[in-house]
């Protein structure tokens, strides 16, 4: 019964007008529901049009369209983008897709002739081309939004560059370093997903236009053409391969996802460093919230904001993943799939970001909390045993050994290492003299770690001026 009032309902719709040549019925309403894209893929329009005016500018070259209707496609074209961008544009869900929308928009604009631009093409070609320049596109802004995030850690790091902290390891006390020093390890990092989304970007350059359905045209097109006007390196060599391939939105969102594993990491060493046992940093007004029951509080919310959306973004990559695995060749509806995951990574990747990049500019450093916390917990201790190694000449074995004994007796006291008298050292190794007390402090201790990519400022200040050079491209900062 309900499925006779469904094929009664569907009876009553016109059949599809840019595919219904053969269907005496429409479709029934869940088929246009399950069907449409034109919700989420709109956001196309911007690619969808390029491609087309490409495609069009390539078929009045190669004698396909006369030159009247290709101006008039153009001009249609420009219109329904105006229409779009205005908001005037009225998308219809009928329409299925943003393709068709655009389409049908053309034809009622300039007549008939709209109908030619789709000659030599498929939409099976046209979305392969729109997602790929949409992830070129994002890729160009998520670069850019990296480097300001570079630039704002960088900036900080010159400003922390002698700023002591802890250095953690499994959390606990390991030995000093610079604020400086830590921030810049980001910029190490962000500098890889940056190269990343470079890697991805040149390996999706080619244009899978002219792929047609599938099998490629028998209309005298060139695909250099296409591919060379919408800044492609070359045209996709295999027409199957060209409408199925999606890897370059995997490439994508697996860089997404270490980026987001990258920005969450950070996150969450700031939202530690803003607790009240720390009291590291503090974010302004501007990054915070308070609560609505404890007049007292300031939430890092932006934080765990960015901290959570790695969530999301290897969701998208795990989807991906699922949905494309175990399709035959070529084409399947199937890939309409990839957009709301794909776009929600996008979106979520640049909010976090920017986010982090607010929080980087806002942060402020307690300096002098983060230099008590990093001078407890005997953090010099392999300072001693290094220099026991340097000045007596233990096997370093040794040398941690003695050390060892050293923190037991200082922490019995519960004193410093600093704070044991010279006999109560000479008793445990005889050789040690007044000297030691020079590598007992935390400023010794950053500033004698000048190795390669060590953590005195020293290195810090050269680090930073390296990374401006490498990262920010500002020359002369040598
Ligand atoms: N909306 C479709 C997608 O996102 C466009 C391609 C449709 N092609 C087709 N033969 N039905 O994948």
């Amino acid at each position: 019964m309900a499925r006779k009032n469904t094929t009664a309902r569907a009876a009553n719709r016109r059949s599809n007008t840019m595919w219904g040549g053969r269907y005496k019925l429409g479709p029934a309403e869940i088929m246009e529901k399950i069907n449409a894209s034109i919700g989420f893929d709109r956001r196309l329009y911007a690619q969808d049009i390029a491609g087309s005016v490409a495609h069009c500018d390539m078929l009045v070259a190669q004698g396909i369209l006369t030159a009247k209707d290709g101006r008039d496609i153009k001009r249609g074209l420009a219109q329904v983008k105006a229409e779009i961008e205005s908001g005037k544009f009225k998308f219809s869900t009928k329409l299925e897709d943003i393709h068709f929308n655009v389409e049908q928009r053309l034809t009622d604009i300039i007549g008939p002739a709209g109908g030619r631009l789709h000659t030599a093409r498929s939409r099976n070609d046209q979305i392969a081309l729109d997602v790929r320049m949409w992830v070129r596109d994002t890729i160009d802004k998520v670069e850019e939004m990296l480097r300001d995030l570079q630039a704002a850690l960088i900036d900080r790091a010159d400003e922390y560059s002698a700023t002591i902290m802890p250095g953690f390891t499994h959390l606990q006390t390991a030995q000093p370093i610079t604020f400086g020093h830590h921030l810049m390890a980001y910029v190490e990092m962000f500098g890889r997903d940056r190269s990343r989304f470079a890697d991805c970007r040149a390996r999706l350059n080619e244009s899978p236009l002219g792929a047609a359905a599938l099998a490629g045209s028998p209309h005298p097109i060139d695909p250099r053409k296409t591919a060379k006007a919408l800044g492609f390196d070359r045209p996709m060599a295999n027409s199957l391969d060209a409408v199925s391939d999606r890897d370059y939105v995997i490439e994508f969102i697996a860089a997404a996802s270490t980026t987001a594993v990258h920005l969450s990491r950070l996150s969450e060493e700031i939202v530690i460093w803003c607790s009240a046992p720390f009291r590291f940093i503090s974010l302004s007004d501007a990054f915070t919230t308070g609560s609505s029951i404890m007049p007292q509080k300031r939430n890092p919310d932006a934080a765990e904001l960015t901290r959570a959306k790695v969530g999301r973004i290897v969701g998208a990559f795990v989807a991906l993943c699922t949905i494309l695995k175990g399709l035959p060749l070529t084409y399947g509806k199937d890939m309409q799939e990839d957009k709301e995951p794909l776009f929600d990574a996008a979106d979520s990747l640049e909010l976090g970001i920017a986010a982090m990049t607010g929080m980087i500019r806002d942060l402020k450093a307690n300096p002098e909390r983060m230099r008590a916390v990093a001078s407890a917990d005997y953090s010099v201790a392999t300072d001693l045993a290094d220099w026991l190694v340097r000045k007596v000449g233990l096997p370093f074995r040794q040398a941690h050994h003695v050390t060892g004994r050293l923190v037991g007796i200082a922490a019995d006291k519960g004193v410093d290492l600093d704070k044991l008298s010279l006999e109560e050292m000479q008793a445990v190794e005889p050789k040690i003299d007044r000297s030691v007390f020079r590598v007992l402090t935390v400023e010794a201790s950053v500033n004698a770690r000048k190795s390669l990519g060590g953590t005195a400022p020293a290195n810090v200040a050269r680090a930073v001026a390296e990374a401006r050079r490498r990262f920010l491209g500002r020359a002369g900062e040598r």
